[in-house]
């Protein structure tokens, strides 16, 4: 069942649950006073307004914003998109206030990012194949600061999708420490930053059965 959240944290149609929505717009205790904020996957603007509230440097969001079906059922808005269409305008209007924010308009599959500064929050919510996932985890989790955040988020009615995303981050467990789910979301504390071929080593689909297994039952005694 797709769901559509648009509550009084989020005036913006968005692709989150309430529980999502909430700890977006609570989460001051787990967020460094440091680093830069990268954000993959903002569609209308609802988590780029929720996340830009806190004091980090600056906020950059990746997006292809092109519409494609599966985004009509989430859409109460007056526009009518066709798939293909961009959505670029209708984000960059519902994130007029937000501050320090830069806008890439990218293919995240083969994209290669040009950072020059550390990242204090890093919010996934574009992951949506484990190949995006191995491109973008070892370029960007390397440039983590220590204590900074990382969101993974996803839709709560396809809590399976995201499994290669939790397998990674299990084997990086020496690095990342769960600290909260809200539905599928789950949020790690950079306990240390891994190095790039620690990430690479990690972001494999070699494993296990066994390895899941533990993997999903940790997770749960964890959080
Ligand atoms: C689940 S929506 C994001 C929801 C948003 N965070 C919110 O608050 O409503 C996923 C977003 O990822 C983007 N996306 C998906 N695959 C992508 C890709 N390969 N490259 C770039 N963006 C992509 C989509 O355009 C969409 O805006």
């Amino acid at each position: 069942m797709l769901q559509w959240t648009k509550t009084q944290e989020s005036e913006i149609d968005c692709m989150l649950s309430t529980n999502q929505v909430h700890f977006l717009a609570h989460m001051d205790e787990y967020v460094p006073n440091c680093g830069d904020v990268v954000e993959l996957g903002c569609w209308l603007g609802a988590s780029t307004v929720l996340i830009n509230r806190y004091n980090c440097g600056i906020h950059r969001v990746y997006d292809m914003f092109k519409w494609r079906s599966y985004m009509d059922g989430m859409y109460r808005g007056s526009h009518v998109y066709m798939p293909g269409d961009s959505f670029l305008e209708e984000f960059q209007r519902n994130t007029v206030g937000c501050k320090n924010l830069s806008v890439n308009t990218v293919e995240l599959l083969h994209y290669q990012f040009k950072l020059t500064d550390q990242i204090g929050v890093l919010f996934f919510d574009a992951l949506k194949s484990v190949h995006i996932t191995c491109n973008c985890l070892p370029q960007l989790l390397p440039w983590m600061v220590e204590g900074g955040l990382v969101i993974d988020q996803d839709f709560m009615w396809q809590p399976i999708t995201h499994i290669y995303m939790h397998l990674f981050m299990y084997r990086l467990r020496e690095y990342f420490q769960p600290i909260i789910q809200a539905d599928v979301l789950v949020a790690w504390k950079v306990i240390k930053v891994p190095s790039l071929s620690v990430v690479t080593e990690a972001c494999s689909l070699d494993g296990s059965l066994a390895e899941i297994i533990q993997c999903l039952s940790l997770r749960k005694n964890e959080l």
